[in-house]
């Protein structure tokens, strides 16, 4: 693996390569523009062995369509139905799961109670986020001449939004232990901590596909 490639173009040419980095730590969605070299300089950790078990990733079999090769209506139609789909589905899921857990355990795990809060906080921001890219800037980017001023300042706009996500995610992860139970957590526990990798997994994919994918063409010579 070329440690000059930036970790966002990783994620793009291998998606499957987004766990590894996800269990190190680096972000390859807002801080995307990092080469693996610097990325791993960061958080001081070792680049051969990222390296490696970025080329065991990169052999899984890759998704059948690259999103770089959609159409902007299609690619936007993609992120509706399934990110914001899953997020709509997920969500509301969680809320009870999140408040059960918290209520049961966090006496014994007052860290779960502020989970529950940082949690809850970061589904009124995604909820707000969601409507908002779709009344807005998704609107707007599949017209056949989209406005370059009304597009610049949404764009600051959701990308603000999407770091604050990225942070909050960050947060419930340290809380969490990198969503590793304790030995005597129950089922429900178990199954929090589960979804929350999940949900972890798809939102990082999904801010990355907006960020790395659909924003660039909006952008003059970021297309990638
Ligand atoms: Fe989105
Ligand atoms: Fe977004």
């Amino acid at each position: 693996m070329d440690l000059t490639t930036t970790v966002s173009r990783i994620v793009l040419d291998h998606p499957e390569c987004a766990a590894v980095f996800q269990d190190r730590h680096i972000d390859f969605c807002c801080s995307g523009g990092m080469t693996l070299a610097e990325a791993c300089a960061k958080r001081g950790i070792n680049s051969r062995e990222v390296g490696a078990a970025l080329e065991k990733a990169a052999m899984l079999p890759a998704p059948s369509e690259d999103p770089r090769a959609l159409s902007t209506a299609e690619l936007v139609s993609f992120i509706v139905s399934r990110h914001h789909t899953f997020l709509r589905d997920a969500l509301p899921f969680l809320v009870p799961l999140v408040a059960k857990v918290a209520g049961v355990h966090g006496d014994h795990e007052p860290r779960l109670r502020k989970l529950q809060a940082e949690f809850f906080e970061l589904r009124e921001l995604l909820d707000l986020h969601l409507d908002q890219e779709e009344q807005t800037l998704f609107r707007e980017v599949v017209t056949e001449a989209p406005d370059p001023e009304r597009l610049r300042s949404e764009l600051a706009g959701i990308r603000e939004e999407h770091r604050e996500v990225g942070a909050a995610l960050h947060r419930i992860r340290a809380l969490s232990d990198d969503y590793t139970p304790p030995p005597w957590a129950c089922t429900s526990y178990r199954r929090l901590l589960v979804e929350l990798r999940h949900l972890e997994d798809d939102v990082l994919r999904h801010v990355h596909l907006e960020n790395e994918v659909l924003f660039p063409r909006f952008i003059p010579g970021r297309r990638p």
